[in-house]
């Protein structure tokens, strides 16, 4: 048993506190740095539940005037990122603290980008260089993750969409780094069953696909392979029988995965986003249903990176088909569908998915090419 009662600090790739109740580190790390009047960022939901206002009483008693933006979508949106941008400047912010959800956490970064930054948010869109107008700093960024999902506390990258046609745009820099993570396992005690399972299995896709991508990039992989170990272990007992050791696993399996995937994604990551955009599909559900189906395609030629999948799953039989069984029975056994037809898809909706999945920036990185007739295969087989 590892004791996770004990706060544990690990500098890479930024300062992390990880362990059950780092989060009341968070006044003195304020006071210490001088920030008195930080803006917190969450969503309509975490600003309700408990450990929320157990958070910002905590500041609060230490005389740190917080305010805090919680008006965002599931799916962010822009106007959302432009509002919080307005309320932190005429509520004169020093610093910003995203805590929920990668949704959340996203939103925290874009807002923290848009302070210095007065261009059109998506002229900094990473995927038309705009990373090269990030030239000021940003104000002091802090996250606080209550979901074990995403992995975006660690990331550098706020995924925002247009307002109108929901278009996902990726917003990056090295600037956007949180400067602290506070990762505490018992903010996620209560997370409901369905979105453990959901983000749990986002977490396991980023690992997975990360491992297999294409590159040399052993340092990546050993913490992919780490991470596929971890969730496997715990991600049952965290959505069944939550307790300490299952969602303090997860949650830094779910760091990890973030880290690993540095190295890129893949055919999975690709075929989840059109669902989100079109369906609205929560990120984590769309990648679960997906995950079998986007690593049978993988196996053949890659055997070697599935054999040793199957051994960090601790599976008996050490292959790729092996792999593939058991990443079906492991949705059943946390109550998430293995057919797109459950979460409402229908056969007039592939040829659109199709198109948006060849178009989207994940699958370039898959161990091997995908045409826009093997998405249309893969959402066939999936439905
Ligand atoms: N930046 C990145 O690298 C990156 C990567 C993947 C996905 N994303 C983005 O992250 C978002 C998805 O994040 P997510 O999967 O964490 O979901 P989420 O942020 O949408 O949260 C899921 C739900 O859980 C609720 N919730 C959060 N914490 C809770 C808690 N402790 N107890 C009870 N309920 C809680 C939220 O209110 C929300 O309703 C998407 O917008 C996606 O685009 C970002
Ligand atoms: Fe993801």
């Amino acid at each position: 048993m590892i004791d996770f009662e004990v706060i544990r600090q690990y500098n890479f790739p930024t300062t992390i506190r990880f362990g059950a109740g780092a989060v009341k580190e968070l006044p003195a790390y304020l006071i210490s740095n001088g920030l008195r009047h930080p803006l917190i960022v969450t969503d309509p939901t975490v600003v309700n539940l408990d450990f929320f206002k157990t958070i910002k009483n905590s500041l609060n008693s230490k005389s740190i005037s917080v305010e805090v933006f919680h008006d965002i979508h599931k799916n962010p949106v822009k106007s959302d990122v432009l509002k919080g941008g307005d309320f932190y400047s005429k509520t004169k912010r020093d610093s910003i603290i995203g805590v929920g959800g990668g949704a959340a956490m996203d939103v925290a970064r874009a807002i923290a980008l848009r302070i210095n930054h007065p261009r059109d948010l998506f002229d900094y869109d990473d995927l038309i260089g705009g990373d090269k107008y990030v030239t000021e700093e940003v104000p002091h960024f802090i996250t606080i993750p209550t979901t074990s999902g995403t992995g975006s506390e660690v990331g550098r990258s706020a995924i925002i969409a247009e307002d109108e046609s929901h278009k996902k745009r990726i917003l990056f820099s090295p600037k956007l780094l949180a400067k602290i993570v506070f990762a505490d396992p018992l903010l996620t005690m209560d997370l409901p069953a369905f979105i453990t399972a959901a983000t749990g299995m986002d977490a396991l896709t980023h690992n997975m696909e990360a491992y297999i991508a294409k590159g040399f990039h052993p340092l990546c992989e050993g913490i992919a392979l780490q991470g596929i170990s971890l969730i496997n272990e715990s991600i049952a007992d965290a959505v069944n029988t939550p307790d300490l050791q299952s969602r303090s696993k997860m949650m830094i399996a779910s760091l990890m995965g973030a880290v690993a995937f540095q190295k890129g994604l893949g055919v999975v990551h690709s075929l989840a986003h059109p669902l989100s955009s079109m369906l609205d599909t929560h990120h984590g559900l769309a990648n679960a249903i997906n995950l079998p189906y986007g690593m049978r395609f993988n196996v053949d030629g890659f055997e070697d990176r599935f054999r040793n999948i199957a051994r960090a799953m601790e599976l008996k039989e050490e292959s790729g088909e092996a792999v593939v069984d058991h990443l079906f029975e492991l949705n059943k056994k946390i109550g998430l569908p293995i057919r797109l037809r459950d979460i409402k898809v229908k056969e007039e909706h592939i040829e659109t998915l199709s198109d948006l999945a060849i178009n989207d920036f994940c699958h370039p990185n898959n161990p091997k090419p995908v045409t826009r007739e093997n998405f249309r295969q893969l959402y066939l087989e999936a439905l």
